[in-house]
């Protein structure tokens, strides 16, 4: 006698499944991550203007090295790289 098992005995649990994630782990996940973002990017505002420029060219250049700012520095020219370092100089500490 051929014994035939249903779908649906075989599965019984999967509506009990879940698929993605709840709100409450997306938003653990994003304050883990800005955690670790606060730790490892360094706070320039407030520092010198011209510090935060050369420390762009230097970046830029690749005579530092970086793990992104070579790749962000790249993205800018010498009038760019000024007036951001300007901008960031003027914010408070
Ligand atoms: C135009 C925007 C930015 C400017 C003007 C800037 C400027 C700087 C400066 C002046 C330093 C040297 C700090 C020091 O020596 O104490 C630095 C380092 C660093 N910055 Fe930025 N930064 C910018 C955007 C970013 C962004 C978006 C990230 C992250 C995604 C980042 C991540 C880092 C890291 C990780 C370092 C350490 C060097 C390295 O490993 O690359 N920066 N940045």
């Amino acid at each position: 006698m051929k014994i035939q098992i249903k779908p649906s005995t075989v599965h019984k649990n999967k509506s009990k499944s879940r698929h993605g994630f709840t709100l409450t782990e997306i938003m653990l996940v994003v304050v883990i991550i800005g955690i670790l973002a606060a730790l490892v990017i360094p706070r320039i505002a407030g520092r010198k203007s011209s510090d935060i420029a050369t420390a762009m060219r230097e970046y830029r250049s690749g005579a530092w090295p970086s793990s992104v700012m070579g790749r962000i520095a790249k993205g800018f020219d010498d009038s760019q790289i000024d007036a951001i370092a300007a901008w960031f100089a003027a914010q408070p500490e």
